[in-house]
């Protein structure tokens, strides 16, 4: 059976107590999360310390990271401020090189600080000049990376990607990036989660408003993992 990745991204919600709520309703299904399906959820920075280790079989991520090292960077959290909290960053969100204006060069600092302390970087691209610039500026993260491949028109819109358009994508990034795992991200629900894991280069998925409910992750969980 395929080995698929379900990536969760909070992105700026919850309060503390909205997680902790959120945290007692998936554990009591966690049981239920199939072996093959690696389960990675990232909370906000101030939720990381309520994710005990052993809690339920979920890998946990940050949503960012700073672009430098430790030292004077006021307000930044510096990667190995994020060791031994999360596994994996998510780094380069088209909400962050929108918003926050961060370039291709910001990214690639930002991830080759996650690979200096072993945290595992999950790079978001849109197009393919991001992923040949992160190839070439990072040629080590075809090692240890993930790659999320999120149209920006799919993304909170309810109008994914075909599962097709998305695949021929994803075929043409690992062209450029080799043997790396690529995931879609694009308003994925329950309903649509299959189509996308079923395709040959798609090796899961990204998701964001439908995480934010733990019934509903769940059950994008268990669909991605059925037959
Ligand atoms: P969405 O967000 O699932 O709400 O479309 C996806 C993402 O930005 O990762």
């Amino acid at each position: 059976m395929k080995n698929v990745y379900v990536l969760g991204n909070w992105k700026s919600n919850k309060t503390i107590t909205e997680a902790k709520d959120w945290i007692k309703t998936f554990a009591q299904q966690a049981s239920k999360i199939p072996k093959h399906v690696t389960t990675i959820l990232c909370p906000g920075f101030h939720h990381l310390q309520l994710f005990d280790k052993g809690l339920f079989p979920v890998s946990i991520g940050a949503q960012n990271v700073s672009a430098f090292a430790s030292g004077a960077y006021t307000g930044e959290v510096a990667a190995p401020m994020l060791m031994g909290l999360a596994e994996y960053v998510l780094i380069g969100h088209s909400e962050r090189r929108k918003h926050l204006l961060e370039t291709d060069e910001i990214v690639a600092n930002k991830t080759m600080q996650a690979l200096t302390v072993g945290i595992r970087p999950v790079v978001c691209v849109s197009d393919l000049h991001q992923v040949e610039s992160l190839h070439s500026a990072v040629p080590e993260f075809q090692q240890k990376g993930l790659l999320l491949y999120e149209p920006v028109s799919a993304i909170g819109t309810g109008q994914a990607d075909s599962p097709e358009s998305a695949n021929a994508m994803a075929m043409t990034i690992a062209n450029v990036i080799g043997a790396v795992p690529i995931l879609y991200g694009g308003s994925v629900v329950p309903e649509n989660v299959q189509s996308f894991v079923k395709q040959e280069y798609i090796a899961g998925v990204g998701v964001g408003g439908a995480s934010l409910d733990a019934d509903k992750f769940m059950k994008v969980i268990l669909s991605a993992g059925q037959d």
